[in-house]
């Protein structure tokens, strides 16, 4: 367990770290987050997530207007007291605390939660893994755009999947593939490497929008275009990214093995050169 977590404006102990029973964010999934991987005490693309937050807020209407370098501050000194060198920092902005009812009021104070985790990750080396996936249809509502705490259909998937001993489930929106529960899909078939295209179907991922700068230095051609659960199956590589999972590889999609169950060598030089971005900036 974590040591310190930062609600509204102070660090509180871990174990004190309460909010409101009639806070929106409890009461209505009325909230926003964002979940920053920490490598070797560094924010990785820090920058990418905080403009993700400004959106997100935006769209919703949550007045909260925060300072990048005044959060930068709280997050390194979460770091430190909570000897987090690997793992993740998590934020959530609740709309804040009001009686209950559906609309909003316009003066709310928005509620503040931050903390960090630590987590070991899947990068390339030793110890490098491709994971199963299941695939399972999509349930969720229209603005998936949207960072928000909403995410029941996500964990009833995520939960199909680790009752298959699955990492992931991969969502399946009339025959084609939207994203993962908690990642964006990749498939790359000869040179081309595609993924579903930022619109409000999927959430816009920050590792994505880093692979998207990476793979100029590469001859593959980016294809920002759907796909379907054939060409998912039929893929040369698949991979999923993500904050917490970084870029990894998937070997298995429901009962059919994707390039022999072997990591691919495409997806294998993408996460030696992101993670090699990562720790170097
Ligand atoms: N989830 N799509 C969805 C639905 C996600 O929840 C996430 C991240 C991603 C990948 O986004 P990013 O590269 O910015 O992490 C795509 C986080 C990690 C989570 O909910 O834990």
């Amino acid at each position: 367990m974590p040591n310190f977590a930062f609600i509204n404006n102070k660090f509180v102990h871990f174990k004190n770290a309460k909010i409101h029973v009639e806070d929106r964010g409890l009461q209505f999934a009325d909230s926003v987050y964002e979940v920053i991987a920490v490598l070797n005490r560094n924010l990785i693309d820090l920058d990418f997530h905080l403009k993700r937050l400004r959106y997100s807020l935006n769209e919703l209407e949550i007045k909260y207007k925060f300072n990048k370098k005044k959060l930068e501050k709280i997050f390194l000194t979460l770091l430190k007291k909570n000897k987090t060198s690997n793992g993740i920092i998590y934020l959530q902005i609740t709309r804040g605390v009001q009686y209950r009812e559906h609309k909003y009021e316009k003066k709310l104070i928005p509620t503040l939660i931050i903390y960090s985790r630590n987590k070991k990750f899947n990068l390339p080396g030793k110890n490098f893994k491709g994971v199963n996936t299941i695939t399972y249809e999509d349930l969720r509502w229209k603005r998936r755009d949207i960072k928000t705490v909403n995410l029941l259909p996500n964990i009833i998937a995520a939960n199909k999947a680790k009752k298959s001993k699955a990492y992931e489930a991969i969502l399946l929106q009339n025959g084609k593939v939207t994203e993962g529960t908690s990642s964006n899909i990749w498939i790359i078939k000869k040179n081309n490497l595609i993924t579903h295209p930022a619109n409000t179907d999927i959430l816009k991922g920050v590792t994505r929008t880093s692979i998207l700068k990476i793979i100029k230095k590469t001859p593959l051609k980016l294809v920002e275009k759907s796909f379907t659960y054939k060409q998912l199956l039929e893929a040369d590589e698949v991979f999923l990214t993500s904050s917490g999972s970084f870029i990894t590889p998937i070997l298995k999609i429901d009962e059919k093995q994707i390039n022999n169950g072997k990591i691919g060598n495409i997806t294998l030089k993408l996460a030696e050169m992101y993670s090699k971005s990562c720790m170097h900036g």
